[in-house]
């Protein structure tokens, strides 16, 4: 069975737009806990454009299922990621311009750096997945460093246009996860995922979990929409 990874990130986007406290990731990722995720991801950026330090510590105290921090490979992030001890991080590049992340780790031109990184968190006990493009090369160095888990992006795949393009970038997909599975790493894809394009992605033979956060929080936004003005003309 695949299980989801709720990505928060984006709840926390909506909260900085104002600079108060609503809406509250933590308050988002106990519902999202309550509704069956199998765990919580959070990227905490360099910039702190949407996850803070303050989510991080906190989703760590209150997370009952399992703490997926995203973040770049960069001493800072790292000496957070030994204090917080979440169960897992996922290392991911980070380009400041960027809207999201934008593509995967570029593991092969990093391998002793992130040999290194993936050392320091075996030594705290915390299991580290790579973001990596579905490249079989990146697949192979991904376990030559010492990764236990690859996240597969799929935003290429969700990007897709045309049956002929889905189909190739579905089958990339699959030949990557082969790969990652006869090699013993664990497998995980996200990017881009929604309500249209997840079935096949989960159905990939040996896919464990999907980190879905854009679909799921623009989905909340709406079919809440009822209760929220409800609430309010209740009110009024
Ligand atoms: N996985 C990784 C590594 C990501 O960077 C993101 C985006 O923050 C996601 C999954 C979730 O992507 P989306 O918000 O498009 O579902």
């Amino acid at each position: 069975m695949t299980t989801l990874g709720v990505n928060i990130d984006h709840i926390a986007t909506l909260r900085q737009a104002r600079g108060g406290h609503d809406p509250d990731p933590l308050q988002a990722a106990v519902l999202a806990e309550l509704a069956g995720a199998d765990g919580i991801t959070a990227h905490l950026r360099e910039d702190r454009r949407h996850i803070q330090d303050r989510d991080i510590y906190l989703l760590k105290q209150i997370v009952t299922t399992r703490l997926n921090m995203e973040m770049a490979p960069t001493s800072e992030m790292i000496n957070i990621a030994v204090d917080v001890l979440p169960f897992m991080v996922t290392l991911v590049p980070e380009q400041r311009q960027e809207i999201t992340t934008e593509g995967g780790l570029a593991v092969r031109e990093k391998e002793r750096d992130l040999a290194k990184a993936v050392e320091t968190f075996r030594d705290h006990k915390i299991l580290v997945s790579l973001f990596i493009n579905p490249d079989i090369n990146d697949v192979k160095a991904s376990k030559r460093v010492g990764a236990t888990h690859v996240e597969l992006h799929t935003g290429y795949y969700a990007n897709a246009a045309g049956a002929t393009s889905i189909a190739e970038e579905l089958g990339k997909l699959k030949d990557a996860a082969l790969v990652a599975t006869k090699l013993g790493l664990n497998l995980n894809a996200g990017h881009g995922l929604n309500y249209h394009n997840v079935p096949a992605v989960a159905r990939i033979d040996g896919m464990q979990e999907l980190n879905i956060g854009h679909a799921i929080v623009a989905r909340a936004s709406l079919v809440g929409m009822e209760a929220a003005v409800r609430d309010m003309t209740a009110l009024m």
